[in-house]
């Protein structure tokens, strides 16, 4: 596989007008992008600095997994961002995050010649699974890492990192049954140079409109994605039937008593059938 090419993503950053990727560094093999991220934030990089690499040793996801970070193949992304929010505001910017991102799989599903391929995506298909994991027909296709740096009352940075599966065809066989990659779903081909870019606009377009409006913007889009709507589930101790997002971006559940809860963070377990 070709490695990925800077100058390609910096001619596309261009282009598109994107916000975020710059300065940008894309590196053959690193541990973890977002730990190079992070590292960079401390020592003061500004809004926008990017960090991409063709392979992760260490990837890390949520709950302290790790992330399939095989060379050449997918994208591994992670973006310093530097809002104006109070901290107690910045948590929702990870489901912001994955709506970015989710767009940008639903605009590629939506101009694929290859749409009604066997085994290929729809728009229907493209859903956020709370807080933020993209899936396209049910299995994982995207997942995203946000992790915030806090000074006192104010944000001093924020770290978004985004793993897209891109060309794998076979995954592991503990991610076989689960896991998704646009070149499974009919989009092949693409350079990810191109991807990156857009995935780089569409973050920083997103982290202005949230900054501006916080929820409220993407209230709609929120809605429509939430793959967990009424499906039973269990999170941080509370087990029912999950009934959406709310403006503070908790997941809602209602419990076999009838009683609404909002859980503001954890890990959902999804009943089977
Ligand atoms: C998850 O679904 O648990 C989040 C996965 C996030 C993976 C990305 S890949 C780029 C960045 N670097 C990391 O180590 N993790 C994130």
């Amino acid at each position: 596989m070709r490695p990925l090419d800077a100058r390609a993503i910096e001619r596309e950053l261009a282009r598109l007008g994107a916000s975020l990727g710059s300065p940008l560094s894309v590196a053959a093999e690193t541990a973890s992008t977002n730990d190079d991220a992070r590292s960079a934030a401390a020592a003061g990089a500004p809004h926008g600095a990017a960090f991409l690499a063709d392979a992760q040793t260490q990837g890390r996801g949520r709950g302290g997994r790790s992330w399939h970070s095989p060379p050449g193949e997918n994208l591994y992304l992670s973006v310093v961002l530097r809002p104006s929010l109070p901290a107690s505001s910045v948590a929702p910017i990870a489901l912001v995050m994955g709506l970015a991102v989710a767009s940008v799989v639903e605009r590629r599903l939506a101009s694929s010649a290859r749409l009604d391929a066997p085994g290929g995506g729809s728009l229907a298909e493209v859903r956020l699974k709370w807080p933020n994991d993209v899936l396209v027909g049910g299995r994982k296709l995207a997942g995203i890492l946000v992790e915030a740096q806090l000074r006192g009352d104010s944000v001093s940075s924020v770290i978004v990192g985004v793993g897209l599966n891109v060309h794998t065809s076979r995954f592991p066989p503990e991610l076989s049954a689960r896991a998704t990659s646009l070149a499974m779903l009919g989009i092949d081909g693409l350079p990810r140079e191109v991807l990156a870019a857009e995935l780089l606009q569409a973050l920083g377009d997103a982290a202005a409109r949230f900054e501006a409006g916080r929820l409220a913007p993407f209230a709609e889009d929120l809605a429509r994605m939430d793959w967990l709507r009424d499906r039973r589930v269990e999170v941080a101790g509370v087990a029912g039937v999950a009934a959406g997002i709310d403006a503070e971006g908790h997941l809602l559940v209602r419990g076999a008593d009838g009683v609404l809860r909002a859980v503001a963070a954890g890990e959902v377990s999804v009943a089977s059938g």
